[in-house]
């Protein structure tokens, strides 16, 4: 954006606006620059910068109200239903963010009461996924599960080749077992040269079985990664039986796999409402868990959650120490600066919620996701997968269209539908085996009322109508529709 000449530096254009500027003494102009309306004023008279690097500065309540209306393309977040992540948050916590802008996570001899309060997190999530670790409970925030994921995912491979090379062994083919995971385990399996074990979807089956496990452990295994909360259906996958499996594969071979569970989204969610299903540190061959604080966590976006069952499960060349107040303090993340507000949010989550009020709002979210799969079902062509019960799965729901009926749209046609009105409801291919199956989801998080709900599901009733009218010469296909990608 140039100036308007007359006001300091700035456009020869002759505009109206700059005949007015040329003839203004320096008071005017100061003047001008103060009460200008913003949509009038010559920071507005040419589009913003979008490839140069400017050249002038330009009066900051421009230049906000430039950037403010451009987001308004991003959409509501609120009719986001494919995100995980949280887009509503107390004004509390909207403050504490504010006050905490210039908190640097890394900086703990700076920020040493930051510090402590990711250390009280780590310790009450090491006590929520029932680790006996106590005072020594270890762990990290993140920037989300991707990182978390990592650092979990590096320690076992760590741990394996300590084993190996004690053993003598060779330790240059590492093997990670996986079911259908999210693109992080992808990331973290080619990054660190480590061999993908991921199990294929087969008919109805779109999650991991002990029985596909045990097909493909060895002795190059560095651990299986169960997913509490698959990314593409909302499912559990079974750790216990994954964990019996392993166990009974021990005592036949003595080989002795871990099992780390990508808690992205349950970790935040079982230990609440589904309080009796084992699939934490309670399982001895559990022996970490990551967890967005974003998801199901309720903070703002940005922090995430990696805890090892005890002290010796985190191999010591992963850690760096840090002095700070003359103690010594583990440095385990992948990053360096971060921001530390989402982590002093957590905490404030910790101790605004406790169990009960994580309970009381998760389990709303249960409430309405079971309520909104049997609204769609009641649509007619389409079959629930997934209805968002709480012991399988986290609150979302999950359908595709019913075998051998063919409404006169597809998925991806009903998912651009609704975007005309603002919901975002993706629609997107299962992966490898059932790259062939469409599926469609909503996720419900804290704000997705059963109001909310109830209005999307009107307007599915009328997208349904407009395509009976208007039938889709060519439907979209998954690339087309809303461009949703995991
Ligand atoms: C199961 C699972 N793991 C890991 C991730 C990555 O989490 P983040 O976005 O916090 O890095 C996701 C994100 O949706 C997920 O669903």
């Amino acid at each position: 954006m140039a100036r308007i000449r007359g006001r300091r530096n700035g456009s020869p254009r002759r505009s109206f606006t700059y005949q007015i500027l040329n003839n203004m003494s320096k008071n005017d102009s100061d003047r001008h620059e103060v009460e200008d309306d913003t949509y009038a004023s010559g920071d507005f008279s040419q589009g913003a910068p979008k490839s140069k690097f400017p050249k002038s500065e330009n009066n900051p309540r421009n230049a906000y109200a430039l950037v403010h209306d451009e987001l308004m393309l991003d959409g509501n977040s609120r009719q986001n239903l494919a995100t995980f992540c949280q887009t509503w948050e107390e004004p509390e916590i909207h403050k504490l963010m504010d006050e905490c802008l210039d908190k640097n996570m890394v900086d703990k001899d700076e920020y040493p009461q930051t510090a402590e309060i990711e250390a009280r997190c780590v310790r009450m999530l090491s006590d929520l996924w029932n680790s006996d670790a106590g005072e020594n409970a270890v762990g990290t925030s993140t920037v989300g599960s991707s990182e978390a994921a990592m650092l979990g995912g590096m320690a076992m491979k760590r741990r394996w080749e300590a084993k190996r090379k004690a053993e003598g062994k060779p330790y240059d083919k590492p093997n990670l077992i996986t079911g259908p995971v999210q693109v992080c385990w992808h990331k973290f399996t080619r990054y660190w040269d480590i061999e993908h074990r991921e199990i294929p979807l087969e008919g109805e089956r779109f999650i991991m079985t002990p029985e596909e496990v045990m097909k493909r452990v060895d002795e190059n295994t560095i651990g299986v990664v169960p997913t509490l909360g698959v990314t593409f259906t909302g499912q559990f996958e079974p750790v216990k039986a994954v964990s019996e499996a392993l166990d009974q594969y021990q005592k036949e071979t003595g080989i002795d796999i871990p099992i780390h569970v990508d808690g992205a989204s349950g970790g935040f969610l079982a230990p609440f409402c589904a309080p009796e299903l084992e699939w934490d540190f309670r399982l001895e061959r559990v022996k970490s868990i990551n967890a967005s604080g974003h998801k199901f966590g309720l903070s703002p976006l940005g922090v995430g959650w990696v805890i090892w069952r005890e002290p010796r499960d985190l191999p010591e060349d992963l850690v760096f120490w840090v002095n700070y107040l003359g103690g010594n303090m583990r440095d385990i993340a992948l990053n360096f600066s971060r921001p530390g507000g989402q982590v002093v949010c957590q905490y404030y989550n910790f101790i605004r919620l406790g169990r009960e009020g994580y309970a009381k709002i998760h389990g709303a979210c249960y409430q309405t996701a079971q309520a909104l799969a049997r609204e769609v079902e009641k649509l007619g062509p389409f079959e629930i997968i997934f209805s968002g019960k709480e012991d399988e799965g986290i609150p979302a729901l999950c359908w595709k269209m019913k075998d051998g009926v063919d409404p006169g749209f597809t998925l991806f046609d009903f998912a651009d539908r609704l975007r005309t009105r603002g919901w975002q409801v993706p629609a997107y291919s299962l992966p490898a085996d059932r790259q062939d199956l469409p599926v469609q989801r909503i996720l419900v998080r804290h704000g997705v009322s059963i109001d909310l709900g109830m209005l999307l599901i009107k307007d599915m009733k009328e997208a349904m109508a407009y395509f009976k009218n208007h039938p889709q010469a060519t439907p979209l296909t998954s690339e087309e529709a809303s461009g949703f990608k995991h």
